[in-house]
């Protein structure tokens, strides 16, 4: 069974009196442990989709089923990590990151399951500053760290690095790419750069403008990727082709 099945959704929104189709007709599956990687134009519906897939939004008509079934917000099965680090001001790096256990654990297992999200993330030392003194790396740093420390099985990445420089960027996608091989989790990580995209995904999935039609390309490249190397570039020419 497939972690995630969207069976023919589509998201139609009202904007004044007009009706607007942003997503049309998608299906598509995601297995237990894929990393997949969703691309698309801005305005294509990337952001919609994920904010359907978290229950954020309902489909217009469709269904969404994850492990089987509907779901539920409140079973904690998926996380998301936004386009901004949307950190709560008032609280520390620790506090951001141990927001979502508070209730579900006792103190010191909540601090020590931080404390080994601090770790795998680089954040030790920063783990007492507040948010406005950090970098937007680091800011980002902390929202993936908010989020893993949930466990979820799947967590929904939309365009949280593409404000950042490149090489800040790769150094996150390294760290993203150590902890997805060490932990069991699935990822969709929606972005709009084919780059980021080839150096990432097990399964790209392009999400074509207005029509909402899907292209699906095996990324089967050994860890880590070289975009100097030749099948690097034949299979971004391809995607690129798609759009
Ligand atoms: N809540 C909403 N109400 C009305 N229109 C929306 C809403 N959310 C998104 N849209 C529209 O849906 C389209 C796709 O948006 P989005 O999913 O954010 O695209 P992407 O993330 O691919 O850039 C855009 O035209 C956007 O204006
Ligand atoms: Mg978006």
């Amino acid at each position: 069974m497939s972690l995630l099945e969207i069976n023919n959704v589509c998201k139609h929104f009202k904007i004044g009196n007009e009706l607007i189709s942003v997503l049309e007709d998608i299906t598509l599956t995601v297995d237990k442990g894929e990393l997949v990687c969703l691309l698309g134009v801005s305005g294509c519906g990337k952001t919609t989709l994920l904010r359907l897939i978290s229950g954020l939004e309902n489909p217009t008509s469709g269904q969404i089923l994850i492990n089987g079934s509907k779901y539920k917000i409140k079973n904690k099965t998926v996380n998301m990590v936004f386009q901004e680090p949307r950190l709560f001001p008032w609280l520390s790096v620790k506090e951001n990151i141990s927001f979502g256990l508070k209730g579900n654990y006792d103190a010191e297992l909540i601090n020590y399951k931080v404390d080994e999200m601090l770790n795998k993330l680089g954040l030790s030392s920063y783990k007492n500053e507040m948010p406005y003194k950090l970098s937007g790396g680091l800011a980002q740093r902390v929202a993936v760290a908010r989020a893993l420390v949930t466990e979820p099985e799947l967590l929904l990445l939309d365009e949280p690095f593409s404000a950042l420089d490149s090489i800040t960027k790769k150094s996150i996608i390294e760290d993203l790419l150590i902890l997805w091989k060490s932990l069991d989790f699935t990822i969709i990580h929606v972005t709009h750069n084919v780059d980021e995209a080839i150096m990432l995904a097990q399964k790209i999935i392009v999400l074509k403008y207005r029509n909402s039609d899907t292209e699906f390309f095996d990324a089967n490249l050994a860890y880590p990727r070289s975009p100097e190397s030749d099948c690097f570039k034949e299979l971004k020419s391809k995607i690129i082709k798609s759009y």
